[in-house]
């Protein structure tokens, strides 16, 4: 289905995609709660076919630890990629997924562990966008859930709890759909490697866009408790490593929040 307000590349995708993905298909809706969450009711009810999902909307956008992700329409591209998957260790999968997606946009696009994308530049730190990645067990497969939310133009400030970047200030005049067009095919390909190869292959790839790398951070888990070190990059397996007073910890929970104790600032006010 095609909504009109944008002209989405839903065939050529499926074209690229179909040798290495049978049966595969994108869909595009122009308004729905959640594209991850349409996906998990669809494999908890025995659709299991890989789809890329886009949404122009979605009415109740989910983000990491249980955050809301709200975006404009035309102001962002929303998506879910489901497939069923059976990777022998899952660790990593959204590190490398945001390796998949940075390196196909452009080289300035960094990684925040464990699932956002950022920019980082002489107007200082923003987020660019989030990964979501969920899984249903249906019999013996496993179906995973692969959202991402990228920002197409800087949302408002207002209310955000960091500030956001937007994919024109890279590729001035890029488009939602143009995002799509360019992402589509080395996600596929980064997820099927991952599958085959597990994290391994990622993490140099990973260690070079990763915006926490020799920085103090501090890292908060749900109960509470916070630790705080200097980052040192990722492992094999996609922990991420803090060097912290006890030693250097292997951080590998998802349920963690980490931020960078020092953000690094934009230019002064007044300064060109
Ligand atoms: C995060 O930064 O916490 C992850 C954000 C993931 C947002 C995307 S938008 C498409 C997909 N559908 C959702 O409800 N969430 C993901």
């Amino acid at each position: 289905m095609s909504t009109g307000a944008i002209l989405w590349p839903q065939r050529s995708i499926e074209r690229a995609l179909a040798p290495v993905l049978p049966g595969f298909s994108v869909e595009v809706l122009p308004e729905i709660d959640s594209t991850n969450t349409e996906l998990m009711r669809r494999a908890r009810s025995g659709h299991m076919a890989p789809v890329l999902l886009v949404a122009e909307q979605q009415t109740a956008g989910r983000g990491r630890l249980g955050r809301p992700w709200r975006s404009a329409p035309g102001a962002s591209l929303t998506f879910s990629l489901g497939l069923p998957l059976a990777p022998p260790d899952w660790s990593g999968l959204s590190l490398a997924v945001g390796v998949g997606v940075a390196e196909s946009l452009h080289p300035e696009v960094r990684l925040k562990w464990p699932n956002d994308l950022w920019l980082g530049d002489a107007h200082g730190e923003r987020k660019l966008g989030g990964i979501l990645i969920e899984t249903a067990s249906i019999g013996a497969l496993r179906y995973a859930v692969i959202g991402v939310g990228l920002n197409v133009t800087a949302p408002h400030a207002a209310g955000l709890a960091m500030p956001a970047g937007g994919l024109q200030e890279l590729l001035p005049g890029v488009g939602a759909a143009q995002a799509l067009v360019r992402l589509a095919v080395p996600l596929v390909q980064a997820v099927q490697a991952f599958e085959a190869l597990g994290f391994a292959p990622f993490q140099a790839r990973f260690n070079v866009r990763d915006v926490l790398r020799e920085r103090e951070v501090s890292v908060a888990d749900a109960q509470g408790g916070t630790i705080t070190g200097s980052a040192h990059g990722v492992t094999e397996a996609g922990a991420l490593l803090v060097h912290t007073t006890a030693g250097m910890q292997q951080i590998t929970s998802s349920e963690v929040s980490v931020r960078p104790l020092h953000a690094r600032p934009g230019p002064a006010a007044g300064q060109p």
